[in-house]
């Protein structure tokens, strides 16, 4: 039953792929209490209570890409586009210094200005300035030698969500993308020594459980560093726009299972979790989140940066931003810590 399946989950850090499914299937409001407590519990012995924090610059909003859930696809003539420079991406990294956040997160489209060349520059800029904080890099599927160049040039970490682990879904929601090429990207990434990222989203249309599934058995076999999981959400220029926006509870589900299945992973609760719900992200952090990642882009361009409607706290002075969310954390037990938040498994 549900109960014995948690209890699994709990003492071995491992379920089969007919027990995640019966879990999923037939989770009540009982065994979901129970899940979140074991999961809050996992996370407690790895991490205490724990919070890392890291800055995220929204450095692009042009993207070759056209997946069908998201604002920025290059097809949605709608999209306000924007590029910062390097002054600019230099200014933000030091206002999330400024507030101790050690780590940096470099998130855009897919943009070809952005080529190997301009984006070492920029990350040897940070480098330079800021030796001691950490480079993440958000920005899409690239050839193995330009992963490398950025590492090499400095960048520590990379997020790469897997989005979809069904090859048949995967491919419905990227036109003329393949599902094989992200696998690539991702083994790549690690073969390189980043601390690499994968990650999916809950309540895609037509998703169903047996999807889910493969996300989290997908994320127990590769075992990233990071995992960033968060509800599907329509944005009114795309073609799911009038779909429903993934539940909240089965959001908080599978981010307890992901936390019982990989006990040391990194694991945001998103911004796209806070959007769908006021306490969002409180809930993410009770039910196994360890990781919150404030807005730093500059305020002219935050609007623009649009991959689904009602993004919350999209106009959050930072400073504020900052004093806000660790009073909300205190509220609930847990706290901020300012260091680089590497992988506990990492070296
Ligand atoms: N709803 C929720 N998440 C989205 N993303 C993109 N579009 C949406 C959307 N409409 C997520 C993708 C991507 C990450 C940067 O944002 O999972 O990897
Ligand atoms: Fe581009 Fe990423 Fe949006 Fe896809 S999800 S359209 S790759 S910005």
């Amino acid at each position: 039953d549900t109960i014995s399946i948690i209890n699994k989950l709990y003492n071995e850090n491992n379920a089969s792929r007919e027990e995640l499914l019966y879990l999923l299937d037939n989770i009540d409001s009982k065994s979901k209490e129970l899940l979140i407590e074991k999961a809050h519990k996992t996370r407690l012995k790895y991490f205490k209570n724990k919070v890392y924090i890291r800055g995220l610059i929204e450095f692009t909003s042009f993207c070759k890409k056209d997946c069908l859930y998201c604002g920025l696809r290059r097809t949605n003539k709608n999209a306000q586009r924007y590029r910062l420079s390097k002054e600019d991406v230099l200014e933000c990294a030091r206002v999330g210094d400024k507030l101790g956040y050690k780590t940096i997160v470099l998130q855009g489209g897919e943009d070809a200005y952005f080529n190997d060349e301009v984006m070492v520059d920029i990350i040897k800029s940070i480098k330079r300035e800021f030796p001691n904080n950490a480079i993440t890099l958000s920005l899409g599927e690239r050839s193995y030698e330009s992963y490398k160049k950025m590492y090499d040039a400095g960048a520590d970490r990379y997020l790469l969500r897997h989005e979809s682990a069904s090859k048949k879904l995967y491919e419905d929601i990227h036109p003329g993308e393949q599902f094989e090429a992200r696998r690539r990207c991702l083994k790549d990434l690690k073969e390189i020594g980043y601390q690499a990222g994968a990650g999916f989203m809950v309540g895609i249309p037509n998703q169903t459980n047996e999807d889910l599934v493969k996300d989290l058995l997908f994320v127990k076999e590769f075992e990233p560093a990071m995992c960033g999981i968060g509800p599907f959400i329509p944005h009114k220029d795309t073609p799911f726009k009038d779909y429903e926006h993934g539940s909240l509870e089965k959001t908080i589900i599978c981010l307890a299972i992901v936390r019982l299945l990989l006990p040391k992973v990194l694991l945001p609760a998103t911004t796209a979790l806070s959007s769908i719900c006021e306490n969002g992200r409180e809930e993410g952090l009770k039910a196994g989140g360890n990781v919150v990642m404030p807005n730093l882009s500059p305020m002219s361009v935050r609007k623009k940066y649009s991959l689904y409607d009602n993004k919350a706290y999209i106009l959050d002075e930072d400073a504020q931003y900052k004093n806000m969310i660790e009073e909300k954390l205190k509220n609930v037990g847990f706290e901020i810590e300012i260091t680089r938040g590497d992988n506990p498994d990492f070296k």
